[in-house]
């Protein structure tokens, strides 16, 4: 995306805010993170087969009800969702590596998403197995909240996970999201940022990428 862009981000709730940032400015500042451990970069093209390699293992699917990737091509057009994300909202999920590595460990972030009637942004985390339990899900996890926090304040952010799915829900109290089971739906709802104050829309659940 060209340093010219200066189009504002736009949600398509309507909201009174008006001040969102310019696209290109999030991009400047999502594109490429750099954490302790970790580099977390914007997704690009050949990003595929990563993708297929950590969303079609059946050990990182075992609360996903849609199950692996069968193939490469659904992990292709993943990437090619993510990157429309990225080139509409100028953030969106990474690729996770280990510093001075180049192989990808795994993937996350927070994604916009429209979710009971309102802008929210979703957090996002799937790493390969080997890289679990090291406290990198954490460490990209609260990288991704404290930007959204920082740079879009009136976004709240949600994680919405199996109840069975122990250490994803152990990374989203980590990252600091707090337990909303007053929003839970088949998914226990994690949030930040979220009122109740006009909140009339309990069944309304997305299916998209779902923790
Ligand atoms: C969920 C996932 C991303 C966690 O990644 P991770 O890098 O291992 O997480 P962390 O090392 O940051 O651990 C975070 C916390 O979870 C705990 N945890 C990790 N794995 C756990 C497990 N299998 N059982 C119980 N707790 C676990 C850790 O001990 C840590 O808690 P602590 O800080 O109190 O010790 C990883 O397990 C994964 O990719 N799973 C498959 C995909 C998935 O389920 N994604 C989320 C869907 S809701």
């Amino acid at each position: 995306m060209g340093t010219d862009d200066t189009r504002r981000l736009h949600l398509p709730i309507p909201t009174t805010s008006d001040t969102f940032p310019q696209v290109a400015d999030l991009s400047t500042i999502w594109n490429v993170v750099t954490t302790a451990r970790l580099i977390l970069r914007r997704l690009q093209i050949g990003d595929g087969p990563a993708i297929f390699s950590v969303h079609g293992d059946p050990a990182t699917n075992l609360y996903n009800p849609f199950g692996p990737h069968s193939d490469l091509a659904t992990s292709e057009k993943m990437l090619q969702e993510c990157l429309n994300h990225w080139q509409i909202y100028g953030f969106g999920l990474w690729a996770v590596t280990l510093r001075r590595e180049e192989k990808i460990i795994g993937f996350g972030g927070v994604e916009h998403q429209v979710w009971r009637d309102r802008d929210v942004f979703n957090l996002y985390y799937r790493f390969t197995p080997s890289a679990w339990g090291q406290g990198y899900a954490t460490e990209m996890g609260q990288t991704a909240v404290h930007l959204a926090q920082i740079h879009l304040p009136q976004l709240p952010i949600v994680a919405r996970v199996r109840d069975a799915n122990v250490a994803s829900k152990r990374v989203a109290e980590r990252v600091g999201l707090l337990r909303r089971s007053d929003l839970d739906t088949e998914h226990v709802i994690f949030a930040l940022g979220w009122t109740s104050l006009n909140d009339h829309h309990p069944s309304c659940d997305t299916r998209q990428r779902a923790l």
